[in-house]
């Protein structure tokens, strides 16, 4: 069968219908009851929408400029939900925690509810990355916790997509682009519906714990961003120091350290097929006109414009 993941134990939850995969149903409840700290900032997006990027920005600003860390970004600033997604049925895995743990040393994580854990033992200020959006977590949470959602068009997602699962072993996808689109268009991938996602972020723009950004805004100006960060976390830190964050966040800088980008230097480890690219792939804007032939186009314009959805989103992204 060729798309294995997609027709066997796709979960659909809450009323919005995100779509997950079967190991969700075991971890809902604790990521819905995850104890929060009040000095908490949570990186929220639909995947491929900057979410790397963001955690290491906002990892930096919040641990005094630290530049020279060895330790992997994932352990920094910790992926709440990732054990729903990979650990219990990735084959390779055991080969990928014995480098995982030889890269970090001190540390011994076992496959169950290594990422959770990581989350939960992080010491504080913790930066989290989730993809879930507001609904999947507790409504508590700006109650306690910032959280800094950031967009991406929804095109460019599309094919950031695309290459993650063709990258990524779990997702075991072999089909071209073309095929992809379609199950884009169907909701069919983890995390979807994307506009339910994007409509839920966008919808909380102006409370007062929440920074919506835009992926185009932070690579059209990176320090007038980081300025706005800067406010949000209540870092203060002077422009010298902002500089400093923006050559470090630059992608041909964050593409070439291993503790961001984990296929750097061409070793890909267990997670990763080796000939599909890295995972820090591109970091541009608009390169979803080399993909888009007007068959696909017309497809995925009709998807923007049958949702219900569309209106709730920001304008620029609605056609
Ligand atoms: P592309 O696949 O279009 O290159 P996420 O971190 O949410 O998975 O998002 C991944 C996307 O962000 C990828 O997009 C990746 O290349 C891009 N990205 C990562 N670091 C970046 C950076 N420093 N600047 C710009 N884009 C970056």
């Amino acid at each position: 069968e060729k798309f294995p993941i997609y027709t066997e134990g796709l979960l659909k939850v809450g009323p919005k219908g995100y779509v997950f995969k079967h190991q969700y149903t075991n971890l809902a409840e604790k990521y819905y009851n995850f104890k929060l700290r009040s000095d908490d900032v949570f990186i929220m997006t639909f995947p491929k929408c900057g979410t790397t990027w963001m955690q290491e920005i906002a990892w930096t600003m919040r641990n005094q400029v630290n530049v020279n860390t060895d330790l992997e970004l994932n352990v920094r600033a910790p992926f709440l939900e990732f054990d729903c997604l990979e650990s219990m049925e990735l084959e390779p895995l055991e080969s990928w925690l014995e480098d995982f743990n030889s890269r970090n040393p001190g540390k011994d994580y076992k496959t169950e509810g290594l990422y959770l854990e990581l989350a939960t033992s992080c010491p504080s200020p913790r930066t989290i990355k989730t993809h879930l959006p507001f609904s999947l977590l507790n409504p508590s949470l700006l109650d306690t916790t910032k959280v800094i959602y950031v967009a991406r068009n929804p095109r460019d997602t599309c094919v950031s997509f695309y290459h993650h699962h063709r990258l990524v072993k779990v997702n075991k996808y072999i089909g071209n682009f073309d095929e992809f689109v379609d199950f884009w268009c169907q909701d069919l991938l983890t995390y979807s519906p994307y506009l339910s996602h994007l409509a839920e972020g966008w919808s909380m723009r102006d409370h007062p714990k929440v920074l919506f950004l835009f992926y185009e805004d932070m690579q059209e100006d990176i320090m007038r961003e980081l300025r706005k960060l800067n406010d949000f976390l209540g870092t203060s830190l002077r422009e010298e120091e902002l500089k400093v964050v923006a050559e470090h966040v630059k992608f041909a800088n964050m593409k070439s350290r291993s503790t961001c980008n984990p296929t750097a230097a061409g070793i890909h480890v267990g997670r990763f097929e080796k000939n599909e690219g890295e995972f820090v792939r591109k970091g541009i804007t608009g390169d979803w006109v080399n993909y888009f032939t007007p068959h696909i186009e017309e497809k995925f314009s009709a998807w923007l414009k049958s949702s219900k959805e569309a209106k709730n989103i920001p304008m620029k992204y609605r056609n």
